[in-house]
């Protein structure tokens, strides 16, 4: 047996003997339902060529087999989650979103580099029965990036209820033109998240305070339990989101190669092979399956298999893996002109029973600014951690990691990124450039995305200042 197999096999037992409260799927057990794939929404160009998008956020209902219809919240009317936002790089984009909610929410463009008046953040609350439009431009290359509820303190749960969908931005990058590319063919969204479920087969919707979050033990993909996907034989396309509240994924590929060719902001600067690919909340990676005559499965480390992909025996893909993705130009120390430091940690008093996650010792106050970043500046951002799991998530812009723990990141973490693991044992140094757009009255945000933390303080605010 391969490496990679013996570590499955073993991953495999250890969590059937230890973790007796997670209802994780067994490799042997049959995938027994297709897995949903949410709509493509495309857009209607208007005479002066721009991008019309409309999304409506409301109540649904979707079948997740528990013998009852589940409330949910959704986009556009879907059993659960929204459809996916196919957007052009180059493309002027109007989306509206009306919230049919009988209470207030946001949508934010999690990974999108927009105006800060457009990124749908905490200040951008859309009142129930009222329509919120933003309009930008897309000035950022192909990735897949994607969308959610932020109204402070109601994340979690919008989010938790079904709120949430995938972007997928194309350009027109001649290096992956041969790419498996076809959505919901050889394309697949791969939306995870894990949920509980109560006895009358409700959404069991909890906000953890301790250091990991709310971890839950069935593991939804794009809202189905236990799924396979018919796929043709040959390169496979999966756009992983850890949509997630606070369940950090090891994930590995029984049965093929996996091979990783995007991180959140887009394409690395060539495939990599990878054995483990550790997903955190807010996290996205596309990656390569080299599926053969037999299936070949996407499991977790710890929830056991998380989608089956069967090959279709009559259809075999067309797709190729080129040897160079795109161009990363690193950015030289030299350039850089500002340090910070932002420390992710519970900093309750000692007479406290409950945590209080904080950065830099404050918790969010959406009427204080916590960093003023001058226009054009370059700056290098040490993220670290004392109690608890962090994902360091920044708007705006994506940035590069310089270290971690010291060490140059390995190339699947070279590529751009919005959003990165940190705690006490994982010291990060990334570096970013904000020269795409001031901010002056509306701040954009930086927080945790295990969202029990985020919702719980775990936030700050930055504005971009032309001075
Ligand atoms: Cu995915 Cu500030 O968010
Ligand atoms: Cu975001
Ligand atoms: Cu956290």
């Amino acid at each position: 047996m391969r490496a990679g197999v013996v570590f499955w096999v073993v991953s495999a037992i250890a969590l059937l003997t230890a973790c007796g409260g997670v209802n994780q799927v067994p490799l042997d057990a049959p995938a027994d339902a297709p897995l949903r794939i949410p709509e493509l929404l495309e857009p209607t160009y208007d005479s002066e060529g721009v991008a019309h998008y409309d999304l409506s956020i409301g109540r649904s209902q979707h079948d997740y087999r528990r013998g009852t219809l589940t409330d949910t919240y959704s986009y556009n009317g879907l059993p659960v989650l929204g459809p996916t936002l196919l957007l052009r790089a180059g493309d002027s984009v109007v989306i509206s979103v009306t919230n049919e909610l009988d209470e207030v929410t946001t949508t934010h463009w999690h990974g999108a580099d927009v105006p800060a008046e457009d990124d749908g953040g905490p200040h951008s609350l859309i009142e129930p029965g009222e329509a919120w439009v933003a309009d930008f431009d897309v000035i950022q290359p192909a990735a897949t990036l994607w969308y959610h509820p932020h109204a402070h303190g109601l994340t979690a749960e919008h989010v938790y209820r079904g709120a949430a969908g995938l972007i997928i931005i194309e350009d027109d990058n001649p290096a992956v033109a041969a790419l498996p590319a076809t959505y919901g063919v050889d394309d697949i969204p791969v939306i995870l998240q894990d949920r509980d479920f109560t006895e009358d087969g409700q959404l069991d919707f909890a906000i953890d305070e301790g250091e990991n979050g709310n971890l839950d033990g069935t593991i939804t993909v794009n809202g189905t339990i236990n799924p396979f996907v018919e796929v043709p034989q040959g390169l496979v396309r999966l756009r992983l989101l850890n949509g997630s509240q606070a369940r950090i994924y090891r994930l590995g590929v029984e049965g093929a190669q996996m091979t990783k060719i995007a991180s959140d902001g887009g394409y690395l600067a060539s495939p990599v092979v990878l054995e483990e690919l550790v997903l955190a909340p807010g996290d996205r990676a596309e990656i390569i399956v080299n599926v053969g005559t037999e299936s070949a499965s996407l499991v977790d480390r710890a929830l056991g298999r998380v989608l089956e992909l069967r090959p279709d025996a009559s259809a075999v893909g067309t797709g190729v893996l080129p040897d160079k993705l795109t161009t990363i130009e690193r950015i030289p120390d030299s350039e850089i002109t500002v340090d910070r430091r932002f420390h992710m940690d519970d900093v309750r008093n000692f007479w406290e029973f409950d945590p209080t996650w904080a950065i830099n010792g404050l918790q969010m106050d959406k009427s204080r600014i916590d960093v003023r970043v001058r226009f054009g500046a370059t700056e290098r951002w040490t993220l670290s951690a004392g109690e608890g799991q962090h994902v360091f998530h920044t708007h705006q812009t994506q940035f590069l990691i310089l270290s971690i723990n010291g060490e140059p990141p390995p190339p699947e973490d070279s590529g751009w990124e919005d959003s990165v693991w940190v705690n006490a044992d994982r010291e990060v140094v990334i570096v970013a450039r904000f020269n795409t757009y001031v901010a002056e009255d509306i701040p954009y945000m930086f927080h945790c995305h295990i969202l029990d933390h985020e919702d719980l303080g775990m936030m700050g605010q930055f504005l971009v200042i032309d001075e």
